[in-house]
């Protein structure tokens, strides 16, 4: 039971429970995908328009027709890039998404090939123009994961394809403080029933890394969830890409092609097989 009482989580490890899979955090992570309002799950829709329409502007379905969306929760971008012509895939490891991402696209008679599953263990195929990775996730993998998400992006692209996503920069985590806190809880984002919350988040110094940890403590159960994210600059990252055999390569302020200023609290990378 009091397994959990470590002194430091290694730098990467996995915790016991996942937000995006937990039984009651999955359901409020769905609902922060479909908040069109807040920057949750899914940024608000302004952000998501003006990103549409910088993609489709500058990737169009005739010229890119087939697009992979990975971690595509719900459906939100998918389903505007088959509004928009292209033929989408999309694959999350949320069961509880990808069932309403299905249902939403049954409902308005989109045709979107849906899977649920983890895409560094899916097989991607080989044949797209287009692969997206939206809102910073790369930042949540161990420096390996991330090589073999670029490499599994690589593989699964055609010859003179794309891979489009976006990063955190240190901009985000300029104001960091080390904190720790607990508080018994009930009925809100993180539990139901009473629990004690124990928190504390912490930066990994000199690995631009960052640890949300949080320990939910039930008189007969204890939830452990290590969020962990990993801030970048433009020159890792391209040197990651160009190890991997991604050749040109396009930087931009954000995933809305905002002209790269070096002050964004993101980074966009496009990159070409
Ligand atoms: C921050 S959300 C972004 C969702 C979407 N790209 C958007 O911007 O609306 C991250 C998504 O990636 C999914 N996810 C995270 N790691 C994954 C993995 N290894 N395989 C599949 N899905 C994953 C989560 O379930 C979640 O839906």
């Amino acid at each position: 039971m009091m397994e959990f009482i470590k002194k430091d989580v290694a730098i990467f490890s996995q915790s016991k429970d996942s937000i995006w899979l937990d039984v009651h955090l999955a359901p409020q992570m769905l609902a922060a995908h479909l908040d069109t309002e807040f920057d949750g799950a899914t940024r608000n829709a302004n952000y998501l328009d003006q990103s549409m329409k910088w993609l489709t502007q500058k990737f169009p379905a005739q010229d890119f027709p087939r697009l992979l969306d990975l971690g595509c929760g719900p459906g939100i971008y998918a389903e505007r890039f088959y509004q928009a012509g292209y033929r989408v895939k999309g694959i999350d490891f949320s069961s509880l998404s990808i069932d309403y991402a299905k249902r939403s696209a049954k409902e308005k008679g989109y045709v979107i090939d849906y899977q649920c599953g983890d895409y560094l263990n899916t097989d991607l195929g080989n044949e797209y123009d287009l692969i997206v990775l939206i809102y910073c996730d790369l930042g949540v993998f161990s420096p390996k994961d991330r090589q073999y998400v670029f490499e599994k992006a690589y593989g699964a692209l055609k010859k003179g394809g794309r891979f489009i996503f976006d990063v955190f920069t240190p901009k985000k985590y300029a104001d960091f403080e080390a904190t720790s806190d607990w508080k018994l809880e009930e009925n809100n984002f993180w539990t139901k029933d009473l629990c004690l919350h124990l928190s504390a988040q912490k930066d990994y110094s000199g690995t631009r890394t960052y640890l949300d940890q949080h320990y939910l403590i039930y008189p007969d159960l204890i939830k452990e969830f290590f969020i962990w994210e990993t801030v970048f600059n433009r020159e890792e990252v391209l040197a990651e890409l160009q190890a991997v055999g991604f050749t040109k390569n396009e930087v931009f302020d954000d995933i809305r092609g905002r002209s790269f200023t070096e002050d964004s609290e993101t980074i966009c990378f496009v990159v070409e097989k």
